[in-house]
């Protein structure tokens, strides 16, 4: 007990922090072919937060999508008109809200 304990908490509490870890694809513009053509990089999740993901499209045709790290991420679709606008959120793996 004591030091020895100590040691083991705080090797797991690096272990957990590391596979918490998440990565996110993080973009303020995708466009329809699916490439990043404004803020492209990467971010980090936080506590709390997951990569998200949201595609605006019209019918069949793809307009924009946006990526990046939130903490107030939606799984939903919203439809107005013919607009859709497509909210993703998830935490499975790195890079998981890849358009
Ligand atoms: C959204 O869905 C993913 C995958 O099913 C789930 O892991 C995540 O917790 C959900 N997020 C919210 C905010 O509902």
């Amino acid at each position: 007990m004591g030091k020895h304990f100590l040691l083991l908490l705080l090797g797991l509490s690096l272990v957990v922090g590391f596979v918490q870890a998440l990565t996110c694809m993080k973009c303020s513009w995708v466009n329809p072919a699916g490439i990043c053509e404004k803020g492209k990089t990467t971010c980090v999740a936080k506590d709390g937060e997951q990569c998200d993901r949201l595609i605006v499209s019209t019918g069949r045709d793809m307009l924009f999508g946006q990526q990046d790290c939130s903490s107030r991420c939606l799984n939903n679709t919203f439809i107005h008109y013919n607009i859709k606008l497509d909210f993703l959120c998830c935490h499975d793996k790195n890079l998981c809200n890849t358009i």
